[in-house]
């Protein structure tokens, strides 16, 4: 059978959550390309240019605080006048009109909040958040850049990003916010994101055993999109202002 046109699977997912109550998004780095952050995996992704693993975990920043905080204040400093891309817009938008939505972010970089969106679930934590090293008090800190050593002002102990680092578990109170979501969702849209990193990468299948109608939009297939009911290949700032 021939593979339908882009437009029938756009009015087929657009069917599919015309009669979905129950509806979950895992975004990636995908959805803030278009708004000019660079991926991981991409041609100049992130991982490429930098050594994520003397840089993103948790012994390279006992060893070298003060390196791992210039990554992270480089990344400040490339995130600070970013702004949403239609795809995050029309995301935002969209959780308006169902009575049960979560949108599940792989991404730090906070750009749904920004547009709008109200209820995510960051499974990488956020980079405008430091996190006290000392007593895990939890802020908001928008400067860039920070100090070079930038620490607590409840007990002084050094500050790290509030980010889920190579080697770290993700935080199971947020996890489990994740998974209440997927277990009940009818309609699941995987959005930008290569499906290496897990747990995440199989959230879509998780969803696809519990029932629901699992559409991956994607400039490029992906290890899952074959177990998926749908893949729409195109810039997610295109395709998702249509549904
Ligand atoms: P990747 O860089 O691995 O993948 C980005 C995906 O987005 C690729 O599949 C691209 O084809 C797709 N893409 C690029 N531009 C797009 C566009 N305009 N529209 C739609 N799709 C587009 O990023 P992630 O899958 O998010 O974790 O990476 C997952 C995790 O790996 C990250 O959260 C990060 C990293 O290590 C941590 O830092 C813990």
């Amino acid at each position: 059978m021939a593979e339908p046109s882009h437009e029938a699977k756009i009015q087929l997912l657009k069917k599919k959550l015309a009669e979905a109550e129950r509806v979950v998004v895992l975004t990636g780095a995908g959805i803030s390309a278009e708004s000019g952050v660079p991926t991981f995996r991409g041609q100049d992704g992130l991982w490429r240019q930098y050594r994520a693993t003397e840089l993103a975990t948790p012994e390279a920043f006992a060893d070298d605080p003060r390196l791992v905080w210039e990554f992270y204040n480089w990344r400040r400093e490339v995130l600070a006048p970013v702004h949403p891309n239609p795809g995050h817009l029309a995301l935002a938008a969209m959780e308006k009109r169902f009575p049960q939505f979560t949108l599940i972010t792989q991404n730090i970089d906070g750009l749904h909040q920004t547009a709008g969106s109200g209820k995510v679930v960051e499974l990488h934590g956020n980079i405008w958040w430091v996190r006290c090293n000392g007593c895990g008090e939890l802020a908001e800190d928008r400067r860039v850049p920070l100090p070079e050593l930038p620490t607590c002002g409840s007990c002084g102990a050094l500050l790290r990003p509030h980010v889920v680092w190579f080697g770290e578990m993700l935080d199971p109170m947020i996890l489990d916010q994740a998974h209440r979501a997927l277990e009940t969702s009818q309609v699941m849209m995987v959005i930008g994101t290569s499906g290496v990193v897990q747990p995440a990468a199989s959230m879509g299948a998780t969803a696809k055993r519990r029932g629901a109608f699992v559409a991956e939009i994607n400039l490029e297939p992906t290890p899952y999109t074959g177990i998926y009911d749908l893949s729409i290949l195109g810039k997610s700032g295109e395709v998702l202002p249509l549904l």
